[in-house]
Parts: structure tokens; sequence; C-alpha cells
């Protein structure tokens, strides 16, 4: 079954595996009141690092705003990037879904059952109503209090319950601009109790204090949205040594903050691989890993079998592996991407191949020429429709469009427009 979040069953392990699972969680909470050992390790002169990390707390962090006042290059755009506009609080503006009547409806398989989106005055509600039941018109309720997706594909919602922390059954996919039924959602049924999990978080968010699993946070706690910091690791000290009076000298290794360019390929890899390659099975509590780390010592992924497509939502980082291209041993993410800007113009991309390819050397160059030169993409990664996302709605399976990140020669691509 397709979802989100594929292996919902198994956020118990890491609690679980190593020992009774109540003594684990005391050790984490001790954990997250334990003096912060990040900057003695890093004092040691490289990010790379074998020591196990524990979960930082809130107070390592920054902030974007404080990066921004002195990045403003890389901030600029990335203020504005799916990356930074990811989760969010639930508001009129971050929720993209249309409350106007008519349009705030989901049928179902179940003709007696609808879901309508209620704009209120005290909030956005999403609401199970049995149409068939005159009684009992309202049906369950629950507030939008987070939104998840910056709503490139779609969103999902999010809310509370106490500090217990649950999906909402209906989501929106931007493609048709419809509500939809969440993920992995069977068609028909009410759901309000899918839990949303810290791994869920990990790879949607910057920040959280979990108190307990499988769905309790602090609720004040939650920093949204993909910071700085999730990729450069907790950087207050940096900020306070770059604003101290004797700031280190311009040009010079940073101590106090990872600059991913300066890791080993692997280390770099395993800066998208935490939230890229796959939801895993986690090893060690939330929000341990931090970059320079080794990720597999913080998270067991299972690469899908060679047989298999590679399709989890959001696995790129299993597929590009599996390029011949990636044999080079010098090709990463950061090759193509540049994290801090909007990534969607995709005949810019062909550049990138070319740093190490020739047009030449495309057997489609005899035909077709010059023509291909800004082209590779669509015929060596073209998009094709994902597996693992899609979404149950009105008897209508709607799969999200990815773009295949196994470089190769995919007979079928054509130029197609
Ligand atoms: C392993 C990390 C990981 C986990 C765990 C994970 N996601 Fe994602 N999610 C991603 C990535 C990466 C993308 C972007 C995928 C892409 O475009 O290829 C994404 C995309 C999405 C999107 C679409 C965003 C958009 O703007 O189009 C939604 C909604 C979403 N995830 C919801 C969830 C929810 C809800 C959970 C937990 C129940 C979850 N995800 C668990 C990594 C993760
Ligand atoms: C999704 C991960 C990610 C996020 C989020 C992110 N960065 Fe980066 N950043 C990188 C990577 C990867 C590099 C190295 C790029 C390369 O290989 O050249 C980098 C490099 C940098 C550098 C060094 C640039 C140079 O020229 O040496 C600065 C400064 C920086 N980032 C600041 C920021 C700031 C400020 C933010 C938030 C507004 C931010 N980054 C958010 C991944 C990220
Ligand atoms: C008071 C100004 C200031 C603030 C605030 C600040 N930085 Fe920096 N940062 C610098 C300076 C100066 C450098 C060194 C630039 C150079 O030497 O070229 C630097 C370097 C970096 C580098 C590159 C390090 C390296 O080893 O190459 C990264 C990455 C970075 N900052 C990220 C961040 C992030 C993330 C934040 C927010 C948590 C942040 N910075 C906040 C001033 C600041
Ligand atoms: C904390 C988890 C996390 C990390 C770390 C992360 N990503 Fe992402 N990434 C996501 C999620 C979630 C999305 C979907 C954002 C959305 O649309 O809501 C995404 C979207 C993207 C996109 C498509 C959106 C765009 O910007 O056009 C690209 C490209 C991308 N990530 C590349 C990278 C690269 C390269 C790295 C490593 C330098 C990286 N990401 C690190 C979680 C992460
Ligand atoms: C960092 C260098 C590098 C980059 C960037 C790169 N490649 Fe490659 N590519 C290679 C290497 C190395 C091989 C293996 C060469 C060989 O087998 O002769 C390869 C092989 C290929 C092949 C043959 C694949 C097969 O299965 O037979 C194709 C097609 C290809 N690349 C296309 C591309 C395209 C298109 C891009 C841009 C999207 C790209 N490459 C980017 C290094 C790179
Ligand atoms: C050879 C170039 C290349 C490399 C290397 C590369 N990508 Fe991409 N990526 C692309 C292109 C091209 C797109 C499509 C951009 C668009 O549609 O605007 C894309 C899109 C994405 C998206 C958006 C989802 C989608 O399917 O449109 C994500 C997420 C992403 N890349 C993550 C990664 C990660 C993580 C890595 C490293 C494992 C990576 N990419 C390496 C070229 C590359
Ligand atoms: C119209 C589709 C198309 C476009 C555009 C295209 N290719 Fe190809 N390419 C192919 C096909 C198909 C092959 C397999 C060889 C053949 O059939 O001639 C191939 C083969 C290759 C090979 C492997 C050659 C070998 O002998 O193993 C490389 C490398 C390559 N292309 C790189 C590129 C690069 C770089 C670009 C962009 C400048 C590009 N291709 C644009 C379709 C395309």
């Amino acid at each position: 079954m397709g979802g989100w979040l594929e292996d919902t069953g198994n956020w118990l392990l890491p609690w679980v595996r190593r020992g009774a699972e109540r003594a684990r969680w005391l050790l984490v909470c001790c954990w997250l009141t334990a003096p912060w050992v990040f900057s003695q390790d890093q004092a040691s002169g490289s990010a790379e690092t074998t020591a196990l990390h524990t979960p930082p707390p809130a107070s390592a962090f920054a902030g974007d705003a404080a990066c921004a006042s002195c990045h403003e290059k890389e901030a600029a755009e990335y203020l504005l990037s799916p990356h930074h506009l990811d989760s969010a609080a639930a508001t009129a503006k971050t929720i993209l879904g249309n409350f106007t009547p008519g349009k705030n409806v989901v049928r179902t398989g179940n003709p007696e059952l609808i879901f309508a989106m209620i704009a209120a005055k005290d909030g956005f509600f999403q609401s199970a109503v049995n149409i068939a039941d005159a009684n009992n018109p309202k049906g369950m309720a629950e507030r939008f209090d987070i939104v998840v997706g910056s709503g490139r594909r779609g969103q999902t919602y999010l809310y509370w319950k106490d500090n217990a922390l649950f999906e909402l059954p209906i989501s929106y996919w931007t493609r048709t601009h419809e509500w939809i039924n969440s993920p992995g959602y069977p068609d028909g049924e009410v759901h309000f109790n899918r839990p949303i999990i810290p791994r869920c978080l990990e790879c949607h968010a910057t920040w959280f204090e979990a108190e307990g699993p499988p769905n309790l946070f602090a609720r004040d706690s939650m920093m949204l949205g993909i910071g700085c910091e999730k990729c450069h690791g907790p950087g207050r000290e940096h900020v306070e040594r770059e604003r101290s009076a004797h700031p280190p000298a311009a040009g010079s290794a940073e101590v106090a903050i990872v600059n991913p360019a300066r890791l080993s390929h692997e280390r770099q890899m395993d800066v998208c691989a935490l939230c890229h390659a796959g939801v895993g099975d986690p090893i060690e509590p939330p929000l341990s890993w931090r970059p320079g780390d080794v990720l597999a010592d913080y998270l067991k992924i299972t690469p899908p079998p060679p047989d298999q497509p590679v399709d989890v939502h959001g696995n790129q980082v299993n597929a590009l592996e599996r390029s011949k291209c990636y044999t080079s041993g010098k090709l990463s993410c950061s090759t193509c991407h540049n994290v801090h800007e909007k990534q969607q113009n995709v005949d810019a991309f062909s550049t990138h191949c070319l740093g190490c390819h020739e047009v030449k050397a495309c057997g489609r160059y005899r035909q077709m020429g010059e023509a291909i030169r800004t082209k590779c993409v669509e015929c060596h990664m073209p998009e094709g429709k994902s597996q693992g996302l899609h979404s149950d709605t009105e008897g209508q399976m709607l799969r999200a469009q990815l773009r295949a990140h196994r470089i190769a020669i995919y007979p079928e691509a054509g130029l197609g427009r």
C-alpha cells in the first residue's frame, strides 16, 4: 500500500532494538538535557566524525533569520525554496486547497460518506460527514494544525490531540488542484488515527522535541520548514564566533559549522540521503545524526532489490548510485543541484552532463546534432509515474510524476515536445 510513509509499522524498532523500550526512552530524555558535545568534536578540526551524536538541544540552533543576516546570497532564494517551505503552521496562506463551498468536498467510494473542508472563525477543519444520517450531520472533525509539503506535488495536514500528532485523512494534489484521499488511505473509510512518527518530521522539519513513542511531541518545540541548519548542523556557536570581537579569518574552514563541500564524497551524499534515500529503519533516536556523521551508523537504509524500480517517495540517492555515471566517483547531488535555489529549469541541467561528457559521445548526435545539447535530461532522466507516491481517490489512482535519477539509456524516451 502506498503512502507518504510506507513503513509506519517500524517506528518502534529503534527503541526496542537495544533492550527494554522504556529504559531506552528514559535514556533519550537524559540525552536531551545532557551538555551538548558538538563543539568538542568540532574543535578537533574536522566535521567528519565517527563518535555517535545525540540529539542537539533547541539552544544549539540560531535559526534561518540569523544565517540570512550574513549569508544573503544563499538565503535570498532559499527562503522561497521547497525545502524552506516544506512544513509550516496551517494558515489561509499555507493551506493550498480550496474552502469555497462546492470545491471543499471529497466524495468517496462509500456513497454515504463525504469529507468536507471548512474554514471557520477559529480555524480550518476537516470533517467526515455521514450524509445518510440526518441525526448526525457533523460526524468527526479535526483541525488543520500543520501543513507538510510546499505543494510541489501536494500537501498533507497534521493535527494535534493534546500533545499527540496525527495525520488528517484528506490531502491536497497540486496537479489537479483538488482535495484527495491522503496517500495510503483506503477509499471510503474514515481514519483520523494515523500517528505521525518522529521519522516523518525528521525529514519534514528542522527540529522538534519528541516526548515519547509513537507520536508525542512538545507542541511548542516544533521548528517547521527545512532550515539551513539541517544541512549545515546547529549553528549558534558559528554565529557567536562570527559576531565576536575576533571572528575567524576569512576563507578558512569554519570549525563550528559544516560546509558539505568540504566533506568526503560519501559524507556529502549522506547529507541528502538522510531524507532522499527512503524511510529506512532508525538505529539511533531521531535527530541524532548531524552533517559529517556516517549516516549508516544512525539509519539502516536497505536499497530496493535490483530488479525492482527504485521508487519510494523520494529515493533519488539509490537511483543515482545505480547510474554508470556514479562510477566516476565524482557525481553527487550537488553536481546538478544548488539547493539554495529553486531547481526547476530542466534544460539548464544538461550543462552538468557536459562537465563529464561531450555532446558527440551520445549515439543520437549523429542524427540529431546540436539539437540534443540542452535535452540530455529528457532522454536520460525521463519523468515517470511514481509507484510509491499515490492516492486512491473516488475510484481513481493518482500518481506523482517523478524525475528518474538513474541516468541511463531509455530507448523509448524522446524529446516529447
Ligand atoms: C525519508 C524521509 C521522508 C519521510 C520519512 C517522509 N517523507 Fe515526505 N517527502 C520526502 C521527500 C524527500 C519528499 C520530496 C520527494 C520528491 O520530490 O522526490 C517528500 C514529499 C512529501 C510530500 C509532497 C511535498 C510537495 O510539496 O510536493 C508530502 C505531502 C509528504 N512528503 C508527506 C509526508 C508525511 C506526512 C510523512 C510522514 C507520515 C512523510 N512525508 C515521511 C521525505 C520523507
Ligand atoms: C538541503 C541542504 C542545505 C540547506 C537547507 C542549506 N544549505 Fe547551504 N550548502 C549546502 C551544500 C550541499 C553546500 C555545498 C555546495 C557545494 O558543494 O558547493 C552548501 C554551501 C553553503 C555555504 C558555503 C558557500 C560557499 O561558497 O562556500 C554557505 C555560506 C551556505 N551553504 C549557507 C546556507 C544558508 C545561509 C542556508 C539557509 C538560508 C543554507 N545554506 C541552507 C546544503 C544546504
Ligand atoms: C555574523 C555573521 C554570520 C552569521 C550570523 C552566520 N555566518 Fe556563516 N559565515 C560567516 C563568515 C564571515 C564565514 C566565512 C566566510 C569566508 O571565510 O569566506 C561563514 C562561513 C559559513 C559557511 C562555510 C564554512 C566553511 O567551512 O566553508 C557556512 C556553511 C555557513 N557560514 C553557514 C551559516 C549558517 C547555516 C548560519 C546560520 C546558523 C550562519 N552561517 C550564520 C558569517 C556568518
Ligand atoms: C531534512 C530532509 C532533507 C534533506 C537533508 C534534504 N532534503 Fe531535499 N527535500 C526534502 C523534502 C521534504 C523535499 C520536498 C519539499 C517540498 O516540496 O515540500 C525536498 C525537495 C528537494 C528537491 C526538489 C525541490 C526543489 O528544490 O526544486 C531537490 C532538488 C532536493 N530536495 C535536493 C536535495 C539535496 C541535493 C540535498 C542534499 C544537499 C537535500 N535535498 C537534502 C527533504 C530533504
Ligand atoms: C561526474 C561525471 C559525470 C556526470 C556529471 C555525468 N556523467 Fe554520465 N557517465 C559518467 C561515467 C564515468 C560513465 C561511465 C562511462 C563508461 O562506462 O564509459 C557515464 C555513463 C553515462 C551513460 C551510459 C549509461 C549506460 O547505462 O550505458 C549515459 C547515457 C550518460 N552517462 C549520460 C549522462 C547524462 C545525460 C548526464 C547528465 C544528466 C551525465 N551522464 C552526467 C560520468 C558522468
Ligand atoms: C545529473 C544531474 C542530477 C543529479 C546528479 C541529481 N539530480 Fe535531482 N534532478 C535533476 C533534474 C534534471 C531534475 C528535474 C528538475 C525539474 O523537473 O525541474 C531533478 C529533480 C530532483 C528532485 C525533484 C523531484 C522530481 O522528481 O522532480 C529531487 C527531490 C531531486 N532531484 C533530488 C536529488 C538528490 C537527492 C540527488 C542526489 C542523490 C540528485 N537529485 C542528483 C538532476 C539531477
Ligand atoms: C533524443 C534522446 C536523447 C537525447 C536528447 C540525448 N541522448 Fe544520449 N543517448 C540516447 C540514446 C537512445 C542512446 C543509446 C545509443 C543510441 O541509441 O544511439 C544514447 C547514448 C548516450 C551515451 C552512451 C554512449 C555509449 O556509447 O555508451 C551517452 C554518454 C549519452 N547518450 C550522453 C548524452 C548527453 C550528454 C546528452 C545531452 C548533451 C544526450 N545524451 C542527449 C538518447 C538521447
